[in-house]
């Protein structure tokens, strides 16, 4: 079967694209990634591209009058690509209605909170503040409000007493880098897909384990 065609949009980092270019490498996995475009020059991510094979491309903000010039060299270089799925991957540049619209249903995103709660940015400090018990990450597709759309894959990461959100921020990023992978696969191979509001999955629910911080075993 042909393989789903992903874009990844990056600005830093890119260390949940490694963790895509690492499932893309596996022989079953259902997709593959055909073009990693960066906003900034010098992301990090672009190298991890680079030594993987996979096309680059920078299209810096600052070139053009504005946002929406922007989103047009931005959907250009993903449709000559041939891309079928925009995965947004630490991505800092907000979108435009028009761009969300092309693409409805085929852009997703990562977010390092249990969405709906911490939209927006300094999420693990505010999830701290906020003394949250158990917070996480979410993959979700992308709608025209920062941070909203249906939801596909969570997980769920306890904060513990002694965490700082340096700490907090790395055991969520491992956790990233496994739902990520998963929910391209959910969609790559048709057992989730957008509903109204919802992701419909055909997947199965995990009923494994419920999660409780502080622990209640043993008592
Ligand atoms: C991740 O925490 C992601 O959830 C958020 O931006 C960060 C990007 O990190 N949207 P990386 O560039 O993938 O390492």
């Amino acid at each position: 079967m042909a393989k789903l065609k992903l874009g990844i949009l990056i600005s830093g980092r890119g260390s949940n694209l490694a963790a895509l270019i690492t499932a893309c490498e596996q022989i079953n996995f259902p997709a593959e990634i055909v073009l990693v475009l960066s906003n900034r020059e010098n992301a990090q991510g672009l190298n991890r591209a680079k030594t993987a094979n996979i096309p680059t491309q920078v299209i810096t903000h600052a070139e053009f009058s504005d946002r929406k010039a922007f989103d047009s060299a931005l959907t250009e270089a993903l449709e000559h690509a041939g891309v079928e799925l925009i995965c947004l991957a630490g991505f800092m540049r907000l979108l435009g209605n028009d761009f969300v619209a092309r693409w409805t249903d085929k852009i997703i995103n990562i977010h390092p909170s249990l969405l709906p709660a911490f939209r927006g940015l300094h999420v693990h400090e505010r999830a701290i503040k906020a003394g949250v018990r158990l917070s996480g990450c979410t993959v979700h597709y992308v709608r025209s409000e920062v941070d909203d759309g249906p939801i596909i894959i969570q997980a769920a990461v306890p904060v513990l007493t002694d965490d700082d959100e340096v700490r907090l921020a790395a055991r969520i990023l491992q956790s990233e880098h496994q739902i990520y992978p998963e929910a391209v696969r959910l969609i790559a191979t048709g057992q989730a897909h957008p509903h109204g509001d919802i992701v419909k999955l055909t997947a199965c629910d995990s009923a494994e384990a419920t999660l409780i911080n502080p622990s209640i075993k043993g008592k």
